[in-house]
């Protein structure tokens, strides 16, 4: 099962072998889902001046068929390069991508292409008219950075929008472009955001989400109860967004938080508090959904050395919407991931003492989707939080780590565990008193999580914006793929993905527990945990039989 893998995940996308980075144009079309991504042909390296499109679809969003590039740096207007962008599927049929292409002399231009033949099923065909760059890169743009088109859109006035990453004299910025017939494109002249402070931010995604409701909106729905969420990334870093109104007349766009979080996009919440970048978004008509993709970077540095002959995964897909206090978003593993559920082992209504850990044995753990619900019997032995910690949740889960006890947790799950215990990985809670209320800290700990020299063991955290005194109970579900630890807490509010390379596993087998070092004994009512089947990615020889 594991000799050879390499890491190698059995449920999350990635190609079957080189290089790939952003998530590019996913959309649903004609029963099949369209995955396209930054993608280097020629090998496991970022491939600069090589980037291609990689394409790969399926029916579930779980099976994959590659099929080859859809975009290749074969024109004077992307000649250095493919670089991201995004789909729009349009009212009269057509299908465009929009995409950011490193022309003959490396400038960072705008260019579309448009599906040949928009009935084809599988899509592979795309035309890159001539006239490109529809978007040239404009005077004021500053050190070439001018990319990372979004999805179109349409206004009220009929017309279609797309925004686009820019450094507008040194200002970080979304710009909109306008159009009436895709092809010739206008610059507004106010910005949809400008943020100084980071000179470029990469890879926006902007989005209508329904007020009440987890239901998705088409891009271009607008209106009574639609809001819009604007998300930037920065550089192969951080994702944050932010909830806000979007007037599409003017095309601006204020956040409903103002204050701190407004201004600074470093204030934003943030997508995941992991290892995870690029996110982009699309809204699934087949299930009325929005689904969102990341890209997921190596962390174990010799990826780029090309032995593993792959670099880089997507996160698994996930729905999102709005919470209902209508500031952040809930994000959860798309239910397909439920078609790979095999064995099924349960915990009921299981006290963990404190200091205790309890096995959850049964299954294979090194592909398995752990539900776990924990009950906070009382709140009153709570630590005093010191509000300097509020703006470093990672320096403090350092501090407070899995072993160090605490009022009310830690508690949590200890994933990818050796016979030893020498490896392990702990994804876990710790209930702090702050003013009157409560504040939940969520950590994803990679200290010990391989004996490997090398590799990036970060502590990851953040808070989780949920009522603990109203709920008695916080949710954790975590997702572990090989090399992938992906945690959803208090029901998707807080998500951590984390990149894992444990030695054990080539030889031995991985354990996973249920933990509690707080001072008191931690119900859990519930705990359920899968066995996942291995999924059918990009496998080469049987890609679309597989469909
Ligand atoms: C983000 C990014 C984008 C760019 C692409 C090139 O990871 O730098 O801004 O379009 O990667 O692969």
């Amino acid at each position: 099962l594991h000799q050879g893998r390499h890491g190698r995940t059995a449920y999350h996308f990635q190609p079957a072998k080189n290089w790939m980075n952003d998530p590019n144009g996913p959309f649903y079309h004609n029963g099949m889902y369209h995955f396209f991504y930054q993608y280097n042909p020629h090998g496991p390296t970022f491939g600069t001046g090589k980037l291609s499109w990689g394409h790969s679809v399926s029916g579930d969003l779980v099976n994959w068929a590659f099929l080859g590039t859809a975009l290749d740096p074969t024109s004077p207007f992307d000649a250095k390069g493919c670089w991201s962008g995004s789909a729009t599927t349009m009212p009269d049929g057509r299908l465009a991508i929009l995409y950011t292409g490193l022309d003959a002399d490396d400038v960072q231009v705008q260019n579309v292409a448009f599906a040949k033949n928009p009935s084809d099923l599988l899509l592979r065909e795309w035309d890159k008219p001539s006239f490109n760059p529809i978007v040239p890169q404009p005077a004021d743009i500053t050190r070439n950075n001018f990319r990372d088109p979004t999805t179109a859109w349409l206004g009220h006035d009929g017309l279609w929008r797309f925004a686009v990453a820019a450094e507008v004299a040194g200002v970080g910025s979304t710009v909109i472009y306008r159009s009436a017939d895709f092809i010739t494109w206008e610059r507004n002249a106010a910005p949809l955001h400008a943020a100084p402070g980071v000179p470029c931010w990469e890879c926006p995604d902007f989005f209508p989400v329904v007020e009440h409701g987890t239901e998705g909106l088409d891009t271009s729905a607008n209106g009574p109860g639609v809001r819009h969420v604007l998300k930037l990334s920065k550089a192969a870093n951080e994702d944050y967004y932010v909830v806000g109104w979007y007037n599409d007349g003017a095309d601006t766009f204020s956040p409903v938080e103002e204050g701190e979080r407004g201004g600074d996009v470093r204030n934003w919440r943030r997508i995941d508090h992991g290892h995870l970048f690029g996110a982009k978004s699309f809204f699934d008509a087949r299930k009325n959904r929005r689904v969102l993709w990341a890209w997921v970077d190596e962390t174990d540095g010799s990826s780029y050395d090309g032995a593993k002959g792959w670099t880089g995964i997507q996160s698994f897909p996930r729905a999102l919407w709005l919470d209902t206090e209508g500031k952040q978003l809930v994000q959860w593993p798309v239910e397909e991931i439920e078609t790979l559920r095999r064995k099924r082992v349960a915990l009921l209504g299981k006290e963990v003492g404190s200091g205790e850990l309890h096995e959850i044995a049964g299954i294979e753990t090194l592909q398995a989707d752990v539900q776990v619900v924990f009950e906070i019997p009382n709140l009153e032995d709570a630590e005093q939080l010191d509000p300097k910690w509020l703006q470093d949740p990672q320096k403090l889960c350092a501090e407070k780590g899995a072993t160090v006890e605490g009022g009310v947790g830690p508690f949590g799950l200890i994933v990818m565990a050796s016979g030893d215990m020498q490896e392990q990985t702990t994804v876990f809670f710790r209930v702090f008193k702050h003013d009157d209320a409560y504040k939940v800290l969520m950590c994803t700990d990679l200290t010990r999580s391989s004996t490997k020299e090398g590799v990036q063991k970060p502590v990851y955290a953040g808070f989780v914006d949920v009522d603990v005194e109203k709920d008695k109970c916080i949710s954790l579900r975590t997702l572990i793929d090989h090399s992938v630890i992906e945690s959803f807490g208090g029901g998707g509010r807080t998500c951590i993905t984390a990149r894992v390379y444990p030695e054990h596993v080539a030889t031995g087998s991985s354990h996973l527990y249920v933990f509690n070092n707080g001072l008191h004994a931690v119900k859990v009512p519930k705990l359920e945990a899968w066995e996942l089947a291995t999924a059918s990615v990009n496998v080469e020889d049987d890609g679309l039989n597989a469909l």
